[in-house]
């Protein structure tokens, strides 16, 4: 037995006092009756329910996005510089010791990209999320500068030769200004906006990265901050 709001927090819901405020809110049932104490005691065999919703513990992994920083590495540990995981704060829903040990990052931000990065101890999502045969896009927001050729929507959507043995995958370029545009990749290479980009005749002078498949990085989710991943954004992940 363990208490609801432990419960609900292990399960991604939120952290520990925002689910407290969702229970006495009233919006959790349990077995079907509704409970408004978040020390109540469930055994999770009885049906746990947020808004009508069952909400169900990841069976063995937990998930958290970072807003990753420039100036860290993604890596799980390095000798000389710091890593993402060195932003790893403790309390974060469902993060014992032994699962702190088994995290690792889904895919390489350059240490001088910012954005979304997922965080897990699930190999089987991370991959699926990597394979380019399943192609998860990865959103982009970049700051250029030099003139991009005027072809460069098409030769984006065509799939470009950066000196890999294979040409990129087809992907998708927006202009926001002559100096901004947006990018749209369904596989993660190495330095692979940056050098799509230099490419078509421009340089990255910042990159960020907005989304992953379903998981778009929150307005008020601050550089440096970890949230965990809501289950209902995980059922849609590879979406
Ligand atoms: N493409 C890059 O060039 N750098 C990143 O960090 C991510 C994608």
């Amino acid at each position: 037995m363990e208490r609801l709001d432990k419960y609900l927090a292990d399960a991604g819901v939120g952290t520990r006092s925002e689910v407290k405020n969702v229970i006495r809110k009233g919006r959790v049932t349990v077995g079907g009756a509704k409970v408004t104490k978040p020390e109540t005691k469930v055994s999770g065999d009885e049906p746990v329910c947020l808004d009508g919703k069952p909400v169900k513990k990841a069976p063995g992994h937990v998930y958290y996005m970072l807003h990753k920083p420039a100036g860290v590495i993604t890596a799980t540990e390095d000798t000389r510089e710091k890593t993402v995981m060195d932003l790893l704060p403790s309390g974060l829903p469902g993060l014992t010791p032994a699962r702190r040990a088994k995290l690792f990052p889904v895919g390489r931000l350059d240490k001088d990209t910012e954005g979304l990065l997922l965080v897990t101890d699930d190999g089987a999502l991370a991959h699926a999320l990597l394979s380019p045969a399943k192609h998860v896009e990865k959103e982009y927001y970049a700051e250029i500068e030099g003139q991009l050729c005027d072809d460069a929507e098409e030769r984006f959507r065509e799939g470009i030769d950066i000196g890999d043995e294979k040409k990129t995958l087809p992907a998708e370029l927006i202009r926001l200004s002559d100096t901004q545009v947006r990018i749209i990749l369904h596989e993660g290479r190495f330095h692979q906006v940056k050098r799509m980009v230099e490419a078509c005749g421009a340089r990255v002078t910042y990159l960020k990265r907005l989304r992953m498949g379903a998981l778009v990085l929150p307005d008020d989710l601050d550089k440096g901050e970890w949230r965990a991943v809501p289950q209902e954004i995980l059922v849609n992940f590879c979406k």
